[in-house]
């Protein structure tokens, strides 16, 4: 067994699983309270909160998985990408551990785990596969040769998808964390009511921009500046129509960047995580593109979309392949393009 440890955002969480990836335990401590009143996570608040909650967390995934330090085999910990302070505090509490223990330790990328997710759940290898993260830092495309062997092959211009669920949340008043807040106001609108841009959707490249369906959203809502156009009450029902709108075109976006790649890349698999993945339009709209195009759509369960440190079940293969970091491995914020 190896305990994995994940703190890369706002989330602080801890796993235990198995060298046959059966997960024992899979504690996440939210920090979502402490981040509502800002609209958004503050990374000094993460990171204050992830140092109170660390030891707690993984004594409770040692707890639940039935376990002591001595069943474990290897110690993994997300060192890229996320807030710097954030990965700090479970990179230390990781290392601590691993020289305590005398134990390996791995180092994962987290975006890479995200897509593991969805191996994690299939229970058989689905790779080769284009992989596909949607979160709040990031939209993400890769050809993905092996769990290991990621090629970005396309990523967001500006705000990720995620950001953008969040400020459209924060512009129609829905409260925080705006994903699920947008996804919920939607149910009772009318997806037609507005027809916002799907930016870049007929473009060759692989590529994403939400800052100006973001923005249509916010002049839609408040009114375009410098325009003398009456613009109609934000009444219940329009905060419903124009978040069944934005989700509409972002989700236009994303299963058609999807399908292009499917065939760019000639792959038959397609595996997507990510906290936005969790969007059930979303989820939707990917099982009837892949089934049109006799895709193998592998979509991360709810539990394993958004951050979680059973995902960082990838250390196993890492493990296999000889990928032992030193411990003076560090944390790297930005995104590790291979
Ligand atoms: O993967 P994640 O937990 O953290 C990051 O690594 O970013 O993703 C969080 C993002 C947030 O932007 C949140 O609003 C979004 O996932 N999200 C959703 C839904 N649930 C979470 N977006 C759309 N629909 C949802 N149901
Ligand atoms: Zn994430």
């Amino acid at each position: 067994m190896l305990l994995a440890v994940e703190t890369s955002c706002d989330e602080t969480a801890a796993a235990v699983v198995s060298r046959d990836l059966r997960v024992l335990s899979n504690v996440v401590a939210s920090q979502t309270d402490l981040h509502e009143k800002y609209g958004g996570v503050v990374p000094e608040v993460a990171s204050r909160a992830h140092v109170t909650k660390i030891v707690p967390v993984i004594d409770e995934a040692l707890e639940r998985a039935g376990v002591t330090f001595a069943d474990l085999s290897a110690i993994a910990v997300t060192t890229h990408p996320g807030l710097v302070g954030s990965l700090l505090v479970g990179v230390t509490a990781a290392k601590s551990l691993a020289a305590v223990l005398d134990l390996p330790l791995v180092a994962v990328d987290h975006i890479q785990a995200h897509v593991y997710a969805c191996r994690m759940a299939a229970g058989r290898d689905v790779f080769p596969a284009i992989g596909f993260v949607v979160s709040g830092g990031h939209t993400n495309l890769y050809d993905c040769r092996s769990a290991t062997d990621l090629e970005l092959v396309g990523s967001t211009m500006d705000d990720a998808v995620g950001e953008a669920f969040d400020k459209v949340a924060a512009v129609l008043g829905l409260p925080y964390p705006g994903g699920p807040s947008v996804q919920k106001a939607a149910e009772r609108g009318d997806p037609k009511s507005v027809r916002f841009p799907r930016s870049l959707l007929k473009d060759e490249r692989l590529d994403f921009s939400f800052s100006g369906l973001k923005t249509a959203v916010l002049y839609a809502a408040r009114g375009t500046p410098g325009s003398t156009k009456p613009v109609p009450e934000l009444t219940d029902q329009r905060i419903a129509d124009l978040a069944a709108a934005f989700q509409a075109a972002a989700v236009d976006v994303l299963a058609g960047k999807c399908e292009q790649a499917l065939e760019r890349y000639g792959r038959d698999t397609l595996c997507v995580g990510g906290g936005v993945a969790a969007n059930g339009p979303l989820r939707e709209r990917l099982e009837s593109m892949c089934e049109k195009n006799a895709v193998t759509l592998h979509l991360a369960p709810l539990s394993l979309c958004t951050d979680n440190a059973a995902m960082a079940g990838i250390a196993w293969e890492l493990l296999d392949a000889g990928q032992v970091s030193p411990l003076d491995v560090d944390v790297r914020p930005g995104l590790v393009r291979r």
